[in-house]
């Protein structure tokens, strides 16, 4: 008989026992808890949102008002009524829009990305993937975000990591780096909270 799969490190046992789909919610939660990102009523876009945990927090957060739009090349199982999913490319730029504007959404009010590429164990082939999908997210967020609007980015240390912030700092006016408890112990992932997106000309 197949053994039942026991989760083997701290985060990941809280999850199976919270009900949370993965231990990443508790970086989210962190995130929440510092920035205060998520609030009753808001419109939520999640990329690279499976198997679905900050779905599954963010709905809750938001309530009956609020909706969350989850993105992931991945199938997502059904959270909730006030979460829809779409298996998605973020490169695919069309897609992308007209999943944004079947929401009948203009604007969102907040872009979360937990979004990690494959990994292959080459560090800086990783960490070049991770930047290359950041940049995706970023030009997502300026284009759809509003006001203080944030965009929330999961980035891989590295070589370009300060030339990538600079870019940032050029399209956004406030820029928060953050490191989550609930990231593995050797683990380069950072969070960078970015928000008032400046207008392109
Ligand atoms: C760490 S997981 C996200 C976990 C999620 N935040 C949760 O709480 O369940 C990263 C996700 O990024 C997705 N991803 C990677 N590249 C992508 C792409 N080009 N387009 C859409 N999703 C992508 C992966 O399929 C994977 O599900």
């Amino acid at each position: 008989m197949p053994k039942p799969y026991i989760p083997n490190d701290k985060w990941s046992q809280r999850a199976a026992k919270e009900g949370y789909l993965a231990r990443s919610v508790y970086k989210l939660m962190e995130l929440d808890a510092r920035y205060e990102l998520i609030r009753p009523g808001l419109r939520v876009l999640d990329i690279g949102a499976a198997p679905g945990s900050w779905l599954q927090y963010t709905s809750d957060k938001l309530g009956p008002n609020g909706r969350v739009l989850g993105l992931d090349l991945k199938p997502i199982k059904d959270i909730a009524p006030n979460v829809t999913t779409k298996v998605i490319d973020v490169f695919d730029d069309a897609a992308v829009s007209n999943a944004i504007a079947e929401m009948s959404w203009k604007h969102v009010d907040l872009v979360l990305s937990d979004i990690a590429p494959n990994t292959s164990g080459i560090k800086d082939v990783d960490q070049w993937r991770s930047i290359e999908l950041n940049r995706k997210i970023a030009a997502i967020a300026q284009k759809y975000l509003r006001g203080h609007g944030a965009v929330v980015m999961k980035v891989f240390r590295g070589k370009d990591f300060d030339a990538f912030t600079h870019e940032l700092k050029t399209q956004f006016g406030r820029l928060k780096v953050m490191s989550a408890l609930a990231s593995r112990d050797r683990s380069r992932e950072v969070y960078v909270v970015c928000s008032d997106a400046i207008a392109v000309s």
